[in-house]
């Protein structure tokens, strides 16, 4: 799927992530700056923090209870847009979501 990527000083990432990996992963892969993701993707970081585009919101699944303990350890993070992005599984489904970076990941 398409995922686009924006730093936090607004310079876009347009990069193809294969099925099945997470919106992290496609951001380490690709060598994407903004996202840290010191845990390696266990939920136990918060450091792949993400603001998901409100037009995609709905579409994402739900969090996790574990997901949404850890973001409160997130720089501030939104309740609504906020996710983290070693959560978020790339379907089909997923092809032009948008995410933007934090302005730091604590
Ligand atoms: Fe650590 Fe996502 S990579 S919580």
């Amino acid at each position: 799927a398409r995922i686009t990527y924006v730093e936090f000083n607004g310079t876009e990432h347009v990069v193809d992530v294969p099925t099945g990996l997470t919106v992290m992963e496609g951001a380490r892969d690709n060598g994407i700056p903004g996202i840290e993701a010191d845990c390696g993707g266990a939920c136990s970081c918060s450091t792949c923090h993400v603001y998901v585009d409100p037009a995609w919101v709905a579409q994402l699944p739900e969090r996790d209870p574990m997901e949404e303990d850890m973001l409160d350890f997130a720089l501030e993070p939104d309740p609504v847009r906020s996710r983290l992005s070693c959560q978020l599984r790339v379907t089909d489904a997923l092809d032009g979501l948008r995410v933007n970076m934090p302005e730091r990941q604590i």
